[in-house]
């Protein structure tokens, strides 16, 4: 009987997942193995289980599609997290379930793709015997233990694409233009971002702001003859001393979602600073459509290592880039350690030295 692997992609997509598919199920049939794709995310293991056959032949034109072929889900009976920081321990009796599903569908190990959610679900399933591989996933880049997560240089690449249209229009009108991007918790799509497409000023997470500073820098623009201002502002930027903006409530089992800093920030500095003002919420178009050239090949090589690390029974270890190879971590050193931009970073030492502002 030849040896099966399953895969499934859990918690919000993000480009490049069925990059990584592809390369999971193309690695796999050069060993002579088969792939099972896992449906919806670990749901698909419970009950009857819920699984599709990856043919080699199938994984054409993955590289470069958007989404995910199997399917993504974050709430149901996994959800690894429950607010900032916590961590929800799954129902055993759902973890057994979900290893009976594992054993009825005679899988040799599990590749879990996923964000810090999805690999903390993975570490569960792991310490419950389920042999476990897992690849890190999110646009908001915000795991530990890889210098980089798939997902956020597309991520990154369309938030400057649409920041270089922002400028345009924003040059334009005289005005200053507001864009918010996502990110969680963490800056790293705002700064990278913000830094390449020439913004003004860069609102972080990381750097409490304060909405003085941030009007200093229109001002100082407008005393140099430059009547327009260009702002990032990241979801969960907020200001000195208050909380984060978010869109209505988080559930019992889902973190709070963040949204509407922007708004907030475009309005006081219409009113602070006279100038007009809007606000452009790039939300979801970072998220879908196709992976950049760095993420294909990102994924593709994490897709070919997840196969090496099961050929070599490292269970319980996810892929990571630590450049200029692809190496294998323990899961559990990745997990529930949001990884932050830094303060004292190149990254936000290069945007100080050119003069942009961080609200501080
Ligand atoms: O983690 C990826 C992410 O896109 C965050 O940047 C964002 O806050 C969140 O997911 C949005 O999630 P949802 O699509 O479930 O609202």
């Amino acid at each position: 009987m030849k040896t099966r692997i399953g895969i499934l992609t859990g918690g919000g997509d993000c480009p490049g997942l069925n990059a990584v598919i592809r390369a999971v199920v193309k690695s796999a049939t050069k060993r002579g193995w088969e792939t099972l794709g896992v449906m919806g995310g670990f749901d698909g293991l419970l009950g009857a289980t819920h699984t599709r056959a990856l043919d080699y032949h199938q994984m054409d034109g993955l590289l470069y599609l958007g989404g995910t072929i199997l399917g993504a889900s974050n709430k149901g009976r996994f959800s690894g997290k429950a607010g900032h920081g916590e961590t929800r321990q799954i129902d055993p009796a759902v973890l057994a379930e979900a290893r009976a599903g594992v054993e009825s569908l005679g899988l040799k190990a599990l590749v879990v793709v996923g964000g810090d959610g999805s690999l903390t679900i993975a570490q569960q399933c792991f310490e419950a015997g389920i042999p476990v591989v897992g690849v890190p996933k999110t646009i908001d880049n915000d795991i530990e233990g890889t210098a980089v997560t798939f997902g956020f240089d597309s991520a990154v690449a369309f938030a400057t694409d649409a920041l270089d249209r922002l400028r345009s229009t924003a040059q334009s009108h005289d005005r200053v233009m507001v864009g918010e991007v996502m990110g969680r918790y963490a800056g790293w799509i705002a700064a990278h971002a913000g830094i390449a497409g020439g913004a003004d000023v860069i609102l972080i997470p990381e750097i409490p702001f304060n909405l003085d500073s941030v009007c200093r820098v229109v001002a100082e623009r407008e005393a140099q003859g430059k009547h327009f201002t260009l702002v990032v502002v990241s979801e969960g930027a907020r200001e000195a001393g208050k909380g984060y903006v978010t869109l209505g409530d988080a559930g019992a089992i889902r973190e709070a979602r963040l949204g509407g800093i922007g708004a907030v920030v475009a309005d006081e500095i219409g009113r602070r600073t006279g100038k007009e003002t809007r606000v452009c919420v790039l939300g979801h178009l970072q998220r879908g459509g196709a992976p950049t050239t760095f993420d294909r090949l990102l994924c593709t090589r994490f897709g070919a290592s997840a196969v090496r690390l099961i050929a070599e029974g490292k269970f319980g270890y996810m892929v990571a880039h630590r450049p200029p190879d692809t190496e294998a971590i323990p899961i559990k050193e990745a997990i529930g350690r949001l990884r932050t931009v830094p303060l004292d970073g190149d990254i936000l030492r290069t945007g100080r030295a050119l003069g942009i502002g961080f609200g501080d």
